[in-house]
């Protein structure tokens, strides 16, 4: 299944484009089925009706657990690094994994989780959260990961959004130097959720918490009870494997959802030839299973195909920015897969971190989250690949459950910032705004993908007309990224950024609609705009215009009272970096804000406003510009 020359890649391209059914039916064929498919697709665009592998039978946890355990069960599956290196790492070799996801498996059941119950796991990076996902897997019960980032209100809403059942969680997680109350905050959360029977919940940080008679159970008492025996659910290829909720350009997150055949067949796939993962390698995956690229590539992408799989509680920049460095040597690490942001904030330290430290191991370097600028691109391939490690600057999303647009590791010849080609069986496709096929190379368009493939969302949870409205509407019989894209002249393709109105802050996405709505919850607030801007590190920072007529006394004061709303709104994630204060914002005569205004403004750039002339007010412009220079 690894593609191992450009020749060779050229070649199965052309082929899973000719003949996708025959293409992904055959490299369906290196996992383990229940039950084979009788039909590799079936699909239309339009409702969307997506089925790959249909009247198959399987379950995923027995491609990452149990086919292993024969020629691989000593081998390790997953290296834990805890936040402080002072800490012992943990080790989990196939075998234990296997016997404790059955263990927790069991724990579910007996709690009362069936097959099709949706789980919300809010945990810290820590084994065993790996252990919750791929236990909910082995019942056929449906994941929900909510980051351990986000606020009691947003977990709410996910978890009433999905109905949950039950919820895991720990005590709390370490980040850095500080502690994040988990279970503090899952209280806070739960009073608003009636469907939730029962938390159980991992002591981690050992801080008290307060136990609800009834609901909460101990991880630690609930495995006592149970053994270490479960029969892996017979799953069909396009039941629900798990829902992962992310931001889009309306207020409400939406909760994207994979199914079990398709997304295993490409998350491993993907991970198999993008990183041209060799046995008994470690990789190291730096992102947190609460985003997708944990779930695709920390736990189901490298378990499948029998993975070391390096998993991190922590921060780059604790105790040390050598950190990453530190965890390297110390592993052997021979992937690194981080996001540009971690690599920027590393560089801002300079050499000195990496004095003394042994990169050697290192053979493939990766990208993932967000662009990466050509300055961070050569100091991650000269300063820890030594020029000797090829980058995989890997563009995907939530939605399409594993990587599209990439280098293969030491078969495509890479360029900076560029994702370069599609993988076998992506067919991308720019367009402009009137859906009109932009041909050719040297060319700038939204990028669209025309033809489906196996880890592609199916819908979005409990609101199917939704999905079709963000992805299949835009343009006829087209999904839609979202994502502005350009084609060079040697056909290769550079991500440019969100073309809508979704930002990109350090990789995580985040609506301004979104952070809009926890503004305005502040009682002072009248109305608020939110864009994005340029940032050194964060790749993009958010930066909030803010009408609050009643200011009284200290506006700092009256910015930090904002920015806790918004963090207890979302998340501290969501935080604006800056808040300028202004008494009217630019809107149409129709009332629409006008954002390409305020980011120009944000930018720093009012060289060029474009028309004003249609403004409702177009002396407020002049204002705000003012107070932002003031602000300077
Ligand atoms: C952006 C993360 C440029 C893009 C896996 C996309 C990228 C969004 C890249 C999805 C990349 C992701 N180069 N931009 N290599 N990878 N993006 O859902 O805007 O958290 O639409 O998935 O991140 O973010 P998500």
């Amino acid at each position: 299944m690894q593609i191992t020359s450009f020749e060779q890649y050229q070649e199965v391209y052309q082929q899973s484009v000719n003949e996708p059914e025959q293409f992904w039916g055959s490299i369906a064929e290196n996992f383990v089925w229940k039950k084979k498919w009788d039909n590799v697709l079936s699909w239309n665009f339009t409702e969307p009706n997506i089925k790959w592998f249909e009247g198959a039978k399987l379950n995923i946890t027995e491609n990452c657990l149990d086919r292993h355990l024969l020629t691989d069960g000593d081998k390790p599956a997953i290296i834990w690094e805890p936040n402080s290196p002072e800490d012992d790492s943990v080790t989990l070799t196939y075998k234990m994994l296997h016997e404790q996801v059955c263990r927790f498996a069991n724990v579910l059941k007996r709690n009362g989780a069936q097959k099709g119950d949706r789980i919300c796991i809010y945990m810290p990076m820590v084994p065993e959260l790996a252990i919750a996902v791929l236990a909910c897997a082995r019942i056929g019960a449906v994941h929900s990961v909510v980051f351990g980032g986000f606020s009691a209100k947003s977990i709410a809403d996910r978890i009433n959004d999905a109905a949950c059942k039950l919820v895991i969680t720990a005590d709390g997680a370490y980040r850095g130097n500080k502690q994040i109350p988990l279970k503090d905050v899952i209280d806070d959360a739960l009073i608003g959720c009636s469907t939730v029977e029962k938390c159980i919940v991992l002591t981690h940080v050992r801080t008290p918490v307060s136990m609800l008679k009834g609901r909460d159970v101990w991880w630690e008492d609930e495995v006592k009870h149970v053994n270490n025996v479960c029969e892996a659910e017979e799953m069909d290829a396009e039941d629900l494997l798990f829902i992962l909720y992310t931001s889009g350009s309306t207020g409400k997150p939406k909760g994207v959802v994979h199914t079990c055949g398709g997304y295993m067949v490409y998350a491993g796939y993907t991970f198999s030839n993008v990183f041209n993962y060799q046995p008994g390698e470690v990789y190291f995956c730096t992102a947190d299973i609460g985003w997708i690229t944990g779930h695709s590539y920390i736990v189901y992408g490298p378990l499948s195909q029998g993975a070391t799989s390096l998993i991190f509680e922590g921060i780059p920049t604790f105790p040390t920015p050598s950190r990453f460095w530190d965890i390297v040597e110390k592993h052997k690490v021979n992937t690194l897969y981080t996001a540009p942001t971690a690599i920027r904030s590393l560089m801002g330290f300079g050499d000195e971190p990496l004095v003394g430290k042994d990169l050697s191991s290192i053979r493939v370097l990766g990208s993932v989250g967000e662009p990466i600028n050509e300055e961070a691109w050569h100091w991650f391939d000269e300063k820890i690949g030594h020029q000797k490690a090829p980058i995989v600057d890997t563009w995907w999303q939530t939605e399409t459950g594993g990587i599209m647009i990439s280098p293969i590791a030491t078969v495509t010849p890479t360029k900076p910032s560029f994702a370069t080609l599609p993988l076998p069986g992506i067919q991308p496709i720019l367009v402009d705004e009137n859906g009109n096929e932009i041909e050719g190379n040297g060319v700038n368009g939204n990028l669209c993908i025309k033809f489906p493939w196996p880890g592609m969302l199916r819908t979005t949870y409990g609101d199917h007309e939704r999905c079709k409205l963000t992805y299949f509407s835009t343009y006829e019989n087209l999904y839609f990224t979202g994502d502005g894209c350009l084609r060079d002249e040697d056909g290769y393709y550079r991500i440019t950024g969100r073309v809508d109105d979704v930002l990109n802050v350090s990789g995580h996405r985040i609506g301004t609609a979104e952070v809009e709505n926890a503004i305005n919850m502040h009682a002072g607030v009248v109305e608020s705009a939110v864009v994005g801007y340029p940032h050194d590190v964060k790749g993009q920072g958010i930066y909030a215009f803010v009408i609050f007529p009643a200011m009284h006394g200290d506006v700092e004061l009256t910015k930090k009272d904002i920015l806790q709303t918004v963090t207890r709104v979302i998340g501290a994630i969501a935080k604006p970096d800056k808040v300028l204060f202004v008494s009217g914002l630019p809107k149409t005569r129709s009332g629409k804000i006008m954002r390409r205004i305020l980011r120009k403004i944000a930018e720093g750039d009012i060289s060029n406003l474009g028309d004003i002339s249609t403004l409702l007010d177009p002396n407020v412009v002049q204002e705000i510009i003012e107070r932002a220079s003031e602000k300077k």
